[in-house]
């Protein structure tokens, strides 16, 4: 069975034995093309929501907003795959140079920036990194893996502020994302879930300007950007047929990929004190790099 406790470091951060292994295969065997795009996150902070987003908006021409859009028929983790649960997983090394004929190829990873491929970090191909308050992923997590986790919510609440998490530590995964950010605004675009929450419409021009799909101006005036962000919303996704069965990630059902969907639920699970705790931390290894991350409200 699939357990939380199983996680080893590979190149500075925690992950799972199956997971290393596509992950090398990955990093080995991928070409990546000036037109890719990978959406990078870390692991419950919003990545079925940013595979939606993007996915609709690079097709649309493709598939324009209808009855027979592909969201209504397949969950997002179908319609863009991660490269360590999908594409490499149990010694799969996939033709990809076929992958999406039409559109640019979309991907989804969790891996830290550093160990993603060679040739994904040295060509020109764009890279979208969603991050989310780390008090709300870990409650995320934390329900998500359920009644799987051999923890205590305090034991693994620990072990997070150790940075012992799969694809962790946060810090470090947010640092290597932004700092490429900085020296490289053009290949990489930097986002919060809680700014995305925030202002969706605003959020998602930004996306289709920084993925080489700008909305037209006809396109903004006839609501096409709110009908995507509508699409896309926590509520329709989770109502869809297609997303209350199946599973898409390893042995996880897809329905449980939609909780709540809202920002600073952590405050019903964690005390004062364990939220201060992870702000504390989070305020040291942040410091200096300009990336700053409001924890607590
Ligand atoms: S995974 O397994 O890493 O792909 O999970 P991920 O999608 O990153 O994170 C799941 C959390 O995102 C919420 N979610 C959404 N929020 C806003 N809008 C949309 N469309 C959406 N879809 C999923 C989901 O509910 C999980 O957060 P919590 O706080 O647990 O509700």
């Amino acid at each position: 069975g699939w357990r939380t406790s199983h996680l080893y470091q590979y190149q500075g951060f925690w992950c799972q034995p199956a997971e290393i292994q596509s992950i090398v295969a990955f990093q080995k065997h991928f070409q990546s093309y000036e037109n890719d795009i990978i959406l990078a996150t870390m692991p419950k902070s919003g990545t079925t929501w940013l595979k939606a987003l993007a996915f609709t908006v690079v097709n649309r021409d493709r598939f324009p907003l209808s009855n027979k859009h592909p969201l209504l028929t397949s969950n997002p983790h179908d319609l863009v795959p991660f490269f360590e649960y999908k594409l490499y997983a149990n010694n799969q090394i996939p033709d990809l140079t076929k992958y999406n004929a039409g559109g640019p190829r979309v991907f989804g990873t969790h891996i830290p920036f550093p160990s993603l491929a060679n040739t994904a970090k040295k060509s020109n191909c764009r890279v979208v990194y969603l991050c989310r308050n780390p008090l709300d992923t870990f409650i995320s997590s934390w329900h998500f893996i359920g009644s799987m986790s051999p923890f205590t919510l305090e034991e693994a609440f620990d072990m997070c502020c150790k940075g012992v998490i799969g694809f962790g530590p946060f810090w470090d995964h947010m640092l290597g994302y932004w700092k490429e950010s900085k020296e490289n605004p053009e290949n990489l675009l930097f986002l919060t879930y809680e700014c995305l929450k925030e202002d969706t419409v605003f959020h998602l021009k930004r996306l289709a300007k920084f993925l080489g799909f700008p909305f037209s101006m006809e396109e903004e005036r006839s609501g096409v950007v709110e009908k995507i962000v509508e699409l896309c919303s926590f509520q329709n996704l989770k109502e869809m047929e297609v997303n209350k069965k199946g599973k898409s990630i390893k042995n996880f059902e897809n329905k449980m990929l939609f909780r709540k969907g809202e920002v600073g639920d952590w405050v019903n699970y964690l005390s004062p004190k364990m939220a201060e705790k992870m702000s504390t931390i989070m305020k040291e290894k942040l410091c200096g790099s300009g990336l700053k991350f409001k924890l607590l409200p």
